[in-house]
């Protein structure tokens, strides 16, 4: 099990306006394994086809504004220039000094390899207009992509399964990286525990963060605790069960979290909407989620979400049954000629 005592504090006193910005002093944090702190909260940046880059930089914006200091960025998002000059911007106006942030991008499926790694480094660096980076993930344990905006249908022919070989080609170029101080973290995403037992043996270096989908109907309960007993700390994506993902990650079985009973339950009794209530759940059990938003009554409401009035060992109790098994993000694009179902990409 993850340990609650890695955070801080979750205050329940001083009652507040709801459009404050939060001292981000009051945002629990984490201790990754290498020492460094991460705030237990952070905002996501993918605009899911919907939002452009100059909105979700304007977001960004706003969010540092708030109190973020933790923001899940990547190449693939399309968004990093505009959200670099939102970076320099903030740094110039002396609103927040770079080293207190915390600021992730991802490797793209298709700069895997040897070389590619540093390559794309370089571009999200100058980019982001940054020196380097607190964490740099390999976005999906696969070298196989497909076009921006494509439908769920859509196959690229070079595509291959998951090699634990070709995997760490692409890890050792991240090891270099690190070596080299571009990224002060290295991460992984969208792994599972077989990929994981294969991979970290064989790592020089190992990822301090793991970036997975996590949100009440879809725990990943045992993937959660086998980071937590290598001393990972997990990064949790859709928090809030992305409600406005891509229409190719949407099917008619798909469960919507914040109607969960569970989760409209420990939403009644503290009079809020779910979406806190999902947010205060992944705090307290131990992850790091990146909720998204573009408007600031939601973020900032997110970000007071793990500041105050946490939810009982009670709701938390209930909220273990709100496990739907609903995986939203499936990869089914990823897959390789010969492949069946998205199913094989989890193993
Ligand atoms: N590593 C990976 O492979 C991977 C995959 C997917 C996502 N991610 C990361 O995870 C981040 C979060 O995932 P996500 O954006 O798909 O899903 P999400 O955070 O679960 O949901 C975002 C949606 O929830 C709505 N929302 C936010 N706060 C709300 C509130 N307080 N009340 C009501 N609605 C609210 C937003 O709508 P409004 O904009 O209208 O507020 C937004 O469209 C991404 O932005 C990305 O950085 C990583």
């Amino acid at each position: 099990m993850a340990d609650p005592g890695f955070i801080n504090s979750i205050n329940s006193a001083d009652p507040v306006n709801r459009d404050d910005p939060v001292d981000p002093r009051k945002v629990p944090f984490r201790t990754l394994c290498t020492g460094q702190k991460i705030p237990s909260i952070g905002m996501g940046t993918f605009g899911s086809d919907k939002y452009g880059p100059e909105e979700i930089a304007a977001a960004v914006t706003g969010a540092i504004r708030s109190g973020y200091r933790l923001f899940d960025c990547a190449s693939v998002y399309g968004n990093e220039a505009q959200i670099g000059t939102a970076f320099e911007e903030a740094f110039a106006a002396g609103i927040v000094r770079r080293e207190e942030l915390f600021i992730t991008s991802k490797l793209w499926n298709d700069m895997h390899g040897k070389g590619d790694v540093l390559l794309s480094l370089a571009k999200t660096l100058k980019d982001l207009r940054l020196d380097y980076v607190d964490a740099y993930f390999v976005h999906w344990p696969f070298p196989n992509y497909h076009a921006p905006g494509c439908d769920g249908d859509s196959r690229n022919p070079d595509s291959v399964p998951f090699s634990v070989d070709r995997f760490m080609a692409t890890w050792n170029q991240m090891e270099r990286i690190h070596g080299m101080g571009l990224a002060k973290n290295l991460g992984m995403s969208n792994m599972t525990v077989t990929k994981l037992e294969a991979a970290l043996p064989k790592c020089r270096i190992r990822p301090s963060l793991i970036e997975m989908e996590q949100h009440p109907s879809f725990q990943q309960q045992e993937l959660f605790d086998y980071c937590a007993s290598e001393n990972i700390t997990v990064i949790g994506y859709c928090p809030l069960g992305s409600p406005n993902r891509p229409e190719r990650d949407k099917t008619p079985k798909d469960v919507t979290d914040t109607e969960l009973p569970e989760v409209a339950a420990a939403a009644k009794n503290h009079g809020i909407h779910p979406a806190p209530v999902c947010l205060k759940w992944a705090v307290q059990r131990g992850s790091v989620p990146i909720p998204f938003s573009v408007h600031a009554k939601n973020y900032i409401s997110n970000l007071k979400a793990v500041t105050e009035d946490p939810l009982t060992p009670e709701e938390m109790e209930a909220l273990k049954k709100a496990e739907r098994n609903c995986r939203l993000v499936k990869g089914q694009v990823f897959l390789w000629p010969g492949a069946k179902s998205w199913t094989e990409l989890w193993d």
